[in-house]
């Protein structure tokens, strides 16, 4: 009993991570690569989404202080100064959203000015992200970026944040493996805390998935996954822990918002598209500027792909994110949070996938082996099935 209790003191001492996401629909350009969400600014829509955004933070039930922000997108540091300075606002009033502990938002280089960055400064913003992807003009070219290598080292130069973080990407049509390795060392070069290295994903109707349709470009995975253990060396050696599979940092600047919504902890999303997990359920904003505006007028969020969150879920969503991370997942603890859970199947295939190599057990820690990062998403599709109900196991 004394146990239990203390325990609850505990979590009412140190309440669990909230995080808030906020979606920034706006980009000057539509990049080759980019599947998510945006549209180009107009002074009407960046007004209408900025009180939009106030009237939605008012419809979420704010239940303990935010421990995270994260401003993504779209650019956000597209918006100018003066918006930024509304939006920081928006997150200053919703109840505990005074002084986040970590505060991270999203930049392309093309944007960065002295003014923006002051304002973010000034509302408590404590990391940023630049999105570089490559250091090499005709990759950058390529992907349709606005920003050139020197435009980078200029962004770079005045960010001077609590934390920096780079954003690269590999695997990209033409790219070869020394191309890549030139980027990771420019990336190291510069000394930022933080490097996010993003295997090319080929999004549906993005202009680089119309070139692979029509057999412009190839996928070449062989080089993919040279590209992947050439990064975990070079970063590693560079001192960049590496704490999730496209994720690297130097010690005490990991990700805090990230690694909250691996480990299947509750953020809420503003914004069109956005993304939310909270109060038992999760769901998205429509993808839409308008629609999401007149629904919010209505006092509607959460709309789309809207479901309750069962301990299966939880618990399977913990095991396929969680594995990504190099820290691997506790089952034990899994179990007694998720105990209804399909736990024959899942320890059966977890037996198996550390047989072939795939995982390794450390008492009650899972962790991919190196073998197991490379195949990282046939692993979660693999654990997907073995929580799924037998039926639909057989149907697959
Ligand atoms: C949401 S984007 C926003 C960043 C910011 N707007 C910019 O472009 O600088 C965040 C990051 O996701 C990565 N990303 C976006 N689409 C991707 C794709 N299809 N494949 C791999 N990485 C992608 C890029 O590295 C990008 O910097
Ligand atoms: S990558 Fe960034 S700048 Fe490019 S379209 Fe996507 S969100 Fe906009």
């Amino acid at each position: 009993m004394r146990a239990v209790a203390a325990e609850e003191q505990a979590k009412a001492e140190r309440p669990e991570p909230l995080g808030l996401y906020v979606h920034v629909p706006f980009c000057a350009s539509t990049c080759a690569f980019c599947a998510f969400y945006q549209v180009t600014p107009t002074a009407e829509s960046v007004k209408c989404f900025v009180n939009c955004l106030s009237a939605e933070g008012g419809l979420v039930g704010w239940d303990r202080p935010l421990s995270t922000v994260f401003w993504g997108g779209g650019t956000p540091g597209l918006l100018s100064a003066a918006d930024l300075g509304r939006l920081g606002d928006v997150v200053h009033s919703i109840p505990g959203g005074a002084a986040p502990a970590e505060w991270t938002v999203e930049l392309a280089p093309s944007s960065v000015t002295k003014e923006r960055l002051a304002a973010l400064r000034s509302a408590g913003v404590t990391r940023v992200s630049l999105g570089v992807q490559s250091f090499r003009p005709a990759l950058l070219e390529a992907l349709g970026r606005a920003h050139t290598r020197e435009r980078v080292y200029r962004a770079y130069d005045r960010a001077g944040f609590a934390s920096v973080n780079l954003d690269l990407m590999f695997a990209l049509p033409g790219q070869t493996a020394s191309e890549w390795e030139a980027d990771i060392d420019e990336a190291v070069s510069l000394a930022p805390d933080h490097i996010s290295t993003y295997c090319l994903t080929f999004e549906e109707d993005t202009a680089l998935w119309v070139k692979l349709s029509q057999g412009r470009v190839r996928l070449d995975t062989e080089n993919e996954a040279r590209m992947y253990e050439r990064t975990w060396e070079r970063l590693g050696a560079a001192g960049y822990e590496q704490y999730e599979i496209s994720n690297f940092a130097r010690a005490g600047h990991q990700c805090a918002h990230n690694v909250n919504t691996w480990r299947m902890g509750e953020w809420a999303g503003l914004g069109p598209s956005a993304a939310s997990q909270k109060g038992g359920w999760r769901g998205s904003n429509i993808a839409d500027l308008s629609k999401w505006a007149v629904l919010v007028g209505r006092g509607e969020r959460m709309t789309e792909d809207r479901t309750a969150l069962t301990p299966a879920l939880l618990a399977e969503d913990a095991l396929v994110f969680g594995l990504r991370m190099n820290q691997g997942v506790d089952l034990g603890r899994l179990r007694t949070r998720c105990p209804d859970a399909p736990w024959g199947r899942v320890g059966a295939l977890i037996d198996r996938l550390a047989a072939e190599g795939l995982v390794a057990l450390d008492g009650p820690w899972v962790r991919l082996e190196p073998r197991g990062r490379l195949l990282a998403d046939s692993v979660g599709s693999e654990i997907m099935v073995a929580f799924a109900p037998p039926a639909a196991a057989v149907a697959c």
